[in-house]
């Protein structure tokens, strides 16, 4: 019986690395990334958002956890990021990026809102960020991506 109710618990994992792919790659990288997350992602039901920044890679992971887990043992192995450090893992009550099948966002000289958001902390330093802090900052990018493709749309 534990098992079921295990592997039916919502899991939600954060974590952040070091970008190892050169600057001139990497929107075509994040591309292919963001592609395979998809189409791997929808086969588990995981769910999340990717946070490409400043050299770091934040990322959410949500689903069952079994899917969770196995997703980022192979996240880990990519060559693409090192130092992969989990700021949080654990149960969550509900899926906070339940819609967004690994959106990635880059955040760009022109993302001001995004930006704002991100130097209200001096300095991005995600390794610092608590588990807390990284979900409310990827909630936050999730809302001003929201809020900016619904700008766009009008
Ligand atoms: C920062 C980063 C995030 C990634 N996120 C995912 C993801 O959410 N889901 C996924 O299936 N693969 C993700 N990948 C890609 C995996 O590392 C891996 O390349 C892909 O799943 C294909 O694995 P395979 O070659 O073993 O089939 C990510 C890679 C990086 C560098």
């Amino acid at each position: 019986m534990s098992t079921i109710s295990s592997s039916r618990t919502l899991h939600r994992l954060i974590y952040m690395s070091r970008i190892t792919i050169p600057p001139i790659d990497l929107q075509a990288e994040v591309g292919e990334i963001i592609r395979t997350s998809i189409r791997r992602n929808r086969e588990v039901a995981v769910t999340g958002l990717l946070l490409v920044h400043d050299g770091w890679f934040l990322q959410a992971l949500e689903g069952p956890a079994e899917a969770v887990l196995t997703t980022y043992g192979r996240i880990c192995d990519d060559p693409r990021h090192v130092d992969a450090k989990v700021l949080g893992a654990g149960p969550a009550d509900a899926r906070s990026f339940a819609d967004w099948n690994m959106c990635a966002r880059r955040v760009t000289a022109a993302d001001d809102a995004i930006l704002d958001t991100l130097e209200m902390r001096s300095k991005f330093e995600p390794q610092r960020l608590e588990p807390g802090s990284a979900l409310r900052l990827l909630q936050a990018v999730r809302g001003i991506q929201e809020r900016t493709q619904l700008r766009a749309m009008r």
